[in-house]
């Protein structure tokens, strides 16, 4: 391993000094207490002796640390290799002791975020296995059933065989929203950016929605009329996916008879604001800054008949967050919510 060498000469000059100055003073008390000695002769052998200990000290001072530091040095780099190759080899212990606690310490930081990754990683491994495992079970509970002699009966058959594929369908649209959630957290979005009418979008996630509205009797609409198109840019898939996510909550979480009301109002000069507002069953305060993390739900008991994984919000903020803009939201247990997200406007 190629390395540079900071040389210290601290220690072999202070060394060499004592031991010059040791000898003088030995001589210097022979010159007066016992003979003269020429006193050139005396100075000389000093000059040489502090030259020759200097050289010879610091010569093995270098063998002598350089070696073991080295092998530290080495050691270290086992572990880091970046942070350590670009600096010289010190044989001065100081810098070498503030180095390797550096390292300790950003050794000891890196474990932490490993360790609160790995908490996280397991939480959702957990959490992924638990929403699977409702519908999976579903699926074969009715399967199970048929194969036991339920499928001799005809109607008893088809409606069957109709509950395991709504529990296959559920299964899809669970793995299809991790499969989003883990692109979007993994940095993976690609958004493909281009300039559309966000009205016609939302009228779109009207339409697809329709059905399911009117089960419950909402009604879909927007705040006002919007005869003509308002241009942004963004990817208008991931935009139709926000709205959809939302639009659907407002459905899930609304009351029978109750509206979900669109409207689109400009900001800033090149921002505008997409809100959608329901007058459902509304979240309390204390849970309203939670509801962006993945997998929460208000209520996670399941007792309630709109179940989900808790995924969609979390979807909806990386989109949002991923585009650069804000995603908002208002909400009064009873009354009704509204989220709302910024977008960039365009001519
Ligand atoms: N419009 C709303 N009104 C009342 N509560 C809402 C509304 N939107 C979301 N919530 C609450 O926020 C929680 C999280 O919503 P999110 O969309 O992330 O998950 P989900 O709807 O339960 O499941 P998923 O969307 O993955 O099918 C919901 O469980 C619900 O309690
Ligand atoms: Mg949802």
């Amino acid at each position: 391993m190629e390395l540079n060498f900071k040389k210290s000469y601290k220690f072999a000059f202070k060394s060499s000094a004592y031991i010059t100055l040791f000898f003088l003073g030995v001589f210097l008390l022979y010159h007066f207490f016992i003979a003269p000695l020429h006193l050139i002769f005396v100075f000389g052998f000093a000059f040489c002796l502090a030259l020759f200990s200097f050289f010879l000290i610091q010569y093995r001072v270098e063998t002598f640390i350089y070696k073991r530091v080295k092998k530290i040095y080495d050691d270290v780099s086992l572990l880091e290799n970046t942070s350590f190759r670009n600096q010289p080899i010190t044989t001065d212990m100081e810098t070498l002791t503030k180095e390797v606690q550096k390292f300790a310490r950003d050794k000891k930081l890196e474990i932490e975020t490993l360790k609160i990754r790995e908490e996280y990683r397991r939480e959702f491994l957990g959490n992924i296995s638990h929403e699977l495992k409702t519908p999976l079970f579903t699926v074969q509970g009715y399967l199970l059933t048929l194969l036991d002699g339920a499928m001799e009966d005809k109607t008893i058959r088809k409606k069957y065989l109709q509950r395991a594929d709504k529990g296959v369908e559920r299964l899809i649209y669970i793995v299809k929203d991790l499969d989003m959630i883990t692109k979007l957290e993994t940095g993976d979005i690609h958004l493909e950016v281009s300039r559309f009418d966000i009205v016609e979008v939302v009228q779109n996630v009207f339409d697809l929605l329709e059905m399911k509205a009117s089960k419950k009797k909402i009604t879909l609409s927007f705040d006002a009329k919007y005869a003509k198109p308002i241009w942004v840019l963004a990817d208008q898939e991931k935009i139709q996916q926000v709205v959809t996510n939302l639009v659907v909550n407002s459905i899930k979480y609304g009351n029978e008879g109750g509206t979900t009301e669109v409207g689109i109002e400009d900001l800033v000069n090149d921002r505008l604001i997409v809100r959608v507002t329901d007058n459902g069953e509304g979240i309390k305060k204390q849970y309203i800054g939670r509801l962006f993390e993945r997998f929460y739900r208000v209520d996670k008991s399941g007792a309630r008949s709109e179940g989900g994984s808790g995924l969609g919000l979390a979807i909806v903020k990386h989109i949002i967050e991923g585009h650069n803009e804000k995603i908002y939201v208002e909400s009064q247990f009873g009354v009704g919510s509204e989220f709302s997200f910024t977008l960039e406007k365009t001519e």
